[in-house]
């Protein structure tokens, strides 16, 4: 995708909450049917930078592109008005609708004519049911079904598919298996991997290597709110990936050391620690 345009773009976005800088110079980009995984620990500012992108939050400074043109969110509506899409870890479903009901969303098909106007239930649970399926759940059948039942990754699916069939371009998920066990996040992988292929820059955040690794093509490494690290699929192994997060926050301390002691010393690198 690198020479195609990428549907989103951040070049050196820096959010701040009064005194408090939360990211610095932010630069990033996702093309279409490509996965970016935002990796970081607990308060890198991983969940900040995309409430940035989903327009909850303004950069202080910096700029968003999409398609290229120079964009600014107002609001959470207008970036899902323009295709952001955001699943949250519990796939923002409301467990006493049904399934139906979940997919539409207040967009619900009506038949008849007014004042005679009534939800088409049939219609809706018809096309959840089968937008589901192709997104590769099969085991939800039944529109009628209420959400609550269902597992945490069906529900995922449910969200991710809801976004994909309302035509959005960017989805971002915001550590969409991090509460679920190994088959469900499976489940949520696949479905990933599947909106991938239609053609959506996915953004994928997360604290789990294994799952970052079963989808990303592109990696980006948060520490205290500045990329780190930033690499392609296949450019590092999965240990190294994990030191970089887990060691991160020290090996960034240890360069700045390192840097400060060579400029005191005429370039000479530190002896080694005993
Ligand atoms: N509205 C806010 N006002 C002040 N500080 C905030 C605000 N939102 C987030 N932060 C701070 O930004 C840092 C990053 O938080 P967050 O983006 O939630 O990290 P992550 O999602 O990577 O765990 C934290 O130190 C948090 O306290
Ligand atoms: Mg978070």
């Amino acid at each position: 995708m690198s020479d195609k345009q990428p549907v989103l773009e951040l070049r050196n976005v820096d959010k701040s909450f009064g005194p408090i800088d939360v990211l610095h110079e932010i630069s990033l980009k996702v093309g279409e049917g490509e996965v970016l995984c935002l990796l970081g620990d607990n308060g890198a500012g991983k969940s900040t930078l995309i409430k940035t992108l989903a327009g909850v939050h303004q950069p202080t400074n910096g700029e968003i592109f999409m398609d290229g043109e120079l964009t600014t969110f107002s609001s959470p509506r207008e970036a899902q008005e323009r295709g952001i899409a955001t699943v949250h870890q519990f796939g923002g479903t409301y467990p006493l609708m049904s399934v139906g009901h979940n997919f539409f969303m207040g967009m619900e098909p009506t038949k008849g004519f007014w004042p005679f106007k009534v939800y088409d239930r049939e219609k809706a649970n018809r096309i959840a049911v089968e937008e589901v399926q192709k997104m590769g759940i099969t085991r939800i059948t039944d529109g009628d079904r209420l959400v609550g039942g269902l597992s945490g990754g069906e529900r995922q699916s449910l969200a991710i598919a809801r976004a994909v069939y309302f035509g959005a371009r960017v989805l971002i998920l915001d550590e969409p298996t991090a509460a679920l066990g190994v088959k469900q996040a499976a489940h949520v992988l696949r479905i990933v991997n599947e909106a991938k292929k239609r053609g959506l820059a996915v953004i994928f955040i997360t604290h789990q290597v294994m799952h970052a690794m079963a989808v990303g093509d592109h990696f980006a490494v948060l520490i205290r709110g500045a990329i780190a690290a930033d690499f392609r699929k296949g450019d590092k192994t999965r240990e190294e990936i994990a030191d970089l997060m887990a060691g991160g926050e020290s090996m960034a301390d240890l360069e700045a050391n390192i840097e400060g002691y060579m400029e005191t010393h005429e370039g000479h690198v530190p002896p080694p620690a005993h």
